[in-house]
């Protein structure tokens, strides 16, 4: 590369280019990312900073909250409260929504967030993140302030999306509707540095990524797929399969950017009443359109994720995404069966 470009001006050319990102998105996406950098400086530190461990709390969904998921909300939420281009956040975290103060500024934008997706691996240091989405503030007829109904917008309404990854590396994953580009974090320098641009997953792959100790709850169109994957050289598929599980979000949908693959999620006969596991507002969506954004596709075994209509904010959803011709043969599965 001749000469680094930082997300900072990546943004700015991008507004120049095509006008895609307004000043005010483009505030907000700095904004996240230097909360995502003190997230990244918290998780560093790990056991030295006294941030690993339980804290002694539930969230919304009745998951014992880790003390990184509480530091990581409060991060997202202090940094960009005051700056005046957002109106109202919800957050996996949270139950309800949180706007703006009245004593800061309004803006027209509404963040979503996972503050830390892979809680279970935050004390065995392996790969976590953070995932967010933006949505632009409806035309409200109630005449009030920003309500949750105002935030169960398809996930196709999205404005941007992105994740940071805190791994070996700290990087930096975005759209704004132009293909994806990622980032990765200089320490030295303090930014983030663009280091790949127009992301593309390729449309096969021999890597599936699924927590298979679930195998005996799935419904059989999973089950069949998985099956053929397993069955390697001498069945259907006529090639063999690899598996991953790293059991953080961020972390198997990067490495399905970065060489390809497919993920699930499904719904499984465990909790029958639920969807799946993921949540769509602040995992399914964001990450749904990061993928298709890069060639790929998403699903929740039968419809495309970002066509889905959210009835409530910590709605869930199954999840099927990744290289093109995986996804939409486990998707025919799902219709034919
Ligand atoms: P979170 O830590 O935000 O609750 O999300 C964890 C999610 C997701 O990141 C991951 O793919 C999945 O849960 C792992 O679930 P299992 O432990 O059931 O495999
Ligand atoms: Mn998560
Ligand atoms: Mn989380």
């Amino acid at each position: 590369m001749a000469h680094k470009i930082s997300l900072t001006r990546y943004l700015v050319e991008q507004q120049r280019s095509d006008g895609s990102i307004p000043s005010q998105l483009r505030l907000l996406l700095e904004v996240v990312a230097r909360a995502c950098k003190s997230i990244s400086q918290a998780v560093n530190k790990g056991a030295l900073g006294g941030v690993l461990g339980s804290a002694e709390s539930e969230n919304v969904q009745g998951e014992v909250q880790k003390k990184l998921d509480i530091i990581a909300n409060e991060v997202l939420i202090e940094a960009n409260e005051w700056g005046g281009h957002l109106a109202a956040m919800a957050s996996e975290e949270m139950d309800s929504i949180h706007l703006v103060p009245n004593r800061y500024p309004q803006g027209e934008y509404m963040l979503l967030f996972d503050p830390l997706d892979g809680s279970s691996n935050i004390d065995v240091n392996v790969s976590i993140g953070t995932i967010f989405s933006v949505l632009k503030k409806p035309e409200n007829g109630h005449g009030q302030g920003v309500q949750e109904s105002d935030f169960l917008q398809a996930g196709s309404k999205q404005v941007a999306a992105g994740y940071c990854i805190y791994g070996p590396q700290t990087t930096l994953v975005l759209t704004v509707g132009n293909g994806v580009a990622m980032f990765t974090l200089d320490r030295e320098q303090g930014s983030f540095i663009l280091t790949q641009e127009n992301i593309q997953i390729p449309a096969d792959t021999k890597e599936f990524a699924i927590n298979m100790s679930n195998q005996r709850h799935w419904d059989a169109p999973v089950t069949r797929y998985i099956d053929e994957c397993l069955a390697g050289k001498e069945g259907p598929r006529g090639k063999d399969f690899n598996m991953r599980w790293i059991a953080s979000m961020v972390a198997d949908v990067h490495r399905i950017l970065m060489r390809g693959g497919i993920f699930l999620y499904p719904w499984d006969k465990r909790e029958p009443e639920k969807a799946g596991k993921l949540r769509l507002m602040y995992e399914a969506n964001p990450m749904s359109w990061i993928v298709e954004q890069a060639g790929g596709a998403a699903t929740n075994g039968r419809q495309r994720i970002l066509d889905l209509a959210p009835t409530k904010l910590h709605e869930r959803v199954a999840v099927v995404l990744g290289s093109k011709n995986e996804v939409e043969r486990v998707t025919g599965y799902h219709t034919t069966l």
